[in-house]
């Protein structure tokens, strides 16, 4: 086993995400507690009659979400500008799929991590999993789902803010609202599968240690992100 590290997040990468992934899991957690029709609250009554109680009541509780919402969005629009480069260079990064190669992992990396090697033999693949890039497909279609769905989700909570000072047309509100549950709901299950993925997966943990250090072994860095490590393993 080689002991070389490569450099992968600088300093504000690791900042950025997570300041990102502090707000993201609070304005679930409050988000969850405004529903307070228990038919439409995944998680039922309980929760947000407990957000109510550590909040003190609905209205605080709205305040604290919308400020943190407002907060986090004006925190990743001053990053972008300041790094826009840098910005641009990651969402060239997420929404470049190679549609053959990311679909053939998508497909075997599902079968082998919950089936296993035999069962891809069993339905007659190879056991050899397509070299990904700096992120892998599934990680790709992961950051795509947040940054499509944290911009609708800014927007929609734009519009319902505002319509509490300015807004008298019930309808966009009505809309904005639905949208911006469902966004919600999706980047939730999205957040699931990241957080097992990066934080729990025995094979991803020098993924997870590099969120803190900025770097990854070599080892690991060929094994799983080939492409990417055949850009930079010659680099100083
Ligand atoms: C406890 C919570 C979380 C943990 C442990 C975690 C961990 C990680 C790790 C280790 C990476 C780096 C993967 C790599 O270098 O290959 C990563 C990347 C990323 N994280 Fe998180 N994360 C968490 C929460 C979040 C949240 C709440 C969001 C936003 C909704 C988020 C969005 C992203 C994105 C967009 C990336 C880049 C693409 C990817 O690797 O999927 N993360 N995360």
């Amino acid at each position: 086993m080689s002991s070389k590290m490569i450099h992968r997040h600088d300093k504000g990468a690791i900042f950025i995400h997570w300041f990102n992934a502090f707000c993201w899991i609070f304005l679930t957690l409050t988000g969850l507690g405004l529903i307070s029709n228990e038919h439409i609250n995944p998680v039922g009554a309980w929760w947000p009659n407990l957000m109510r109680t550590i909040f003190g009541s609905g209205e605080t509780l709205l305040t604290f979400h919308i400020y943190v919402g407002l907060t986090w969005a004006a925190v990743i629009l001053v990053y972008i500008l300041i790094r826009f480069r840098d910005s641009l260079g990651f969402l060239k990064e997420v929404f470049t799929l190679s549609p053959a190669r990311d679909a053939a992992w998508m497909i075997k990396k599902n079968v082998q991590l919950t089936l296993g090697n035999n069962a891809l033999k069993k339905m007659g693949m190879t056991t050899d999993i397509p070299p990904q890039g700096f992120y892998n497909a599934g990680q790709k279609v992961f950051a795509q789902l947040t940054v499509l769905a944290g911009l609708i989700m800014v927007i929609t909570g734009i519009i319902m803010y505002i319509s509490t000072i300015i807004l008298n047309n019930p309808t966009p509100v009505a809309w904005s609202r639905t949208i911006h549950y469902l966004m919600a709901g999706i980047a939730f299950a999205g957040l699931l599968v990241h957080i097992y993925m990066a934080a729990i997966s025995r094979d991803e943990r020098p993924a997870f240690k590099s969120m803190f250090s900025g770097l990854v072994p070599e080892d690991y860095a060929k094994h799983h992100h080939e492409l990417w490590y055949e850009e930079v393993k010659n680099k100083p």
